[in-house]
């Protein structure tokens, strides 16, 4: 296979900002991802991770970064410990994260950490020896997450730059726009931001967007903005950021995705949403050719196990 002609060496990187790679790693990591599929679908079965433990650390909720990161670590044959709910943990007893971090890195070989602290995943790598991986740190960066959006737009759409990509929502808590806006800019994708005034896209996010090259527009003209999108990502309005609940109450239920308002898009237009939705897209959009978050949600098997056999020197 040509791309392995290449090799590059992953092992033992923390993956804490999609910051951190370049153009040429991250496409490295998405065509290993590729080679992945059939093993995500459990079609074929290799145990690269055997003997391998992974600690699988969340201290906010979730649904399907933690169990597709147990899944593709349990689909290459290793094992996980960890846990889902930091108040049976000896957090409640006043233990610091970085002990904590220390205790994992002792019973395992690499750690996935979701916090809601910005920089906690940072930290966590100064305290252990093997990788860490960032889960979601507050409303900082979702690396992984990024990987697999860039992921479900090359399946898609054969290619990432040249796509006119729309990001909706909540762009200032969202983890996932941060990444995924960094990313697509590196890329050369043709950016539009669009949200409710309070909730626009940090300008540290804008800044580095543009040190990439990319102009990205703001609007808050959402049927304008869908009219030529390639890729609409939606995001969901980060309730348990908000300082104060009335400042959530003026936005929420800003926008709605529906089937009158894609009417007027492009036939071949994919909606992408990292999930969870709550309101912001009509369960009847489902049913289009459009909806793809439930496949993008999928796709986080194979990067997933592509991420963790990179980092513990696994080979497919
Ligand atoms: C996102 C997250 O946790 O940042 N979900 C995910 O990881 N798929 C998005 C969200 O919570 O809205």
């Amino acid at each position: 296979m040509s791309f392995f002609l290449i090799q590059m060496n992953f092992e033992g990187k923390d993956i804490i900002s999609i910051k951190d790679f370049s153009k040429k790693e991250i496409n490295y990591i998405l065509n290993y991802a590729k080679e992945m599929v059939s093993y995500a679908k459990g079609e074929k079965y290799k145990d690269i991770l055997k003997g391998k433990v992974l600690s699988s650390l969340f201290f906010e909720p979730s649904t399907r970064t933690r169990l597709s990161f147990e899944s593709a670590m349990n689909r290459l044959g290793g094992r996980v410990i960890g846990f889902a709910d930091p108040g049976a943990t000896s957090q409640k007893k006043g233990e610091s994260l970085a002990d904590t971090i220390r205790m994992a890195d002792a019973y395992s070989d690499t750690i996935v950490l979701r916090h809601p602290q910005e920089g906690a995943a940072r930290l966590a790598a100064e305290f252990a020896d093997g990788p860490v991986l960032n889960a979601g740190d507050g409303a900082g960066r979702h690396p992984t997450q990024c990987l697999l959006d860039l992921f479900t737009i090359k399946t898609e759409k054969k290619r990432i730059g040249k796509n006119k990509i729309v990001l909706l929502g909540d762009l200032k808590y969202g983890r996932t726009v941060h990444s995924l806006a960094y990313a697509l800019s590196l890329y050369g994708a043709d950016l539009t931001f669009v949200s409710p005034g309070s909730l626009k896209m940090p300008k540290e996010v804008i800044n580095e967007c543009k040190s990439l090259g990319s102009e990205p527009a703001s609007t808050s003209n959402l049927e304008k903005a869908i009219k030529d999108a390639d890729v609409l990502y939606v995001t969901r309005i980060q309730k348990e950021r908000f300082p104060d609940a009335e400042e959530y109450n003026r936005v929420v239920g800003a926008y709605k995705i529906d089937n009158e308002l894609l009417s007027a898009a492009q036939e071949d237009l994919i909606i992408m949403h990292p999930l969870p939705r709550v309101t912001e897209i009509s369960p009847e959009v489902d049913k289009t050719p459009h909806a793809l978050y439930f496949k993008q949600a999928f796709n986080g098997i194979p990067v997933r196990m592509a991420l963790l056999s990179l980092v513990t020197g696994g080979k497919i």
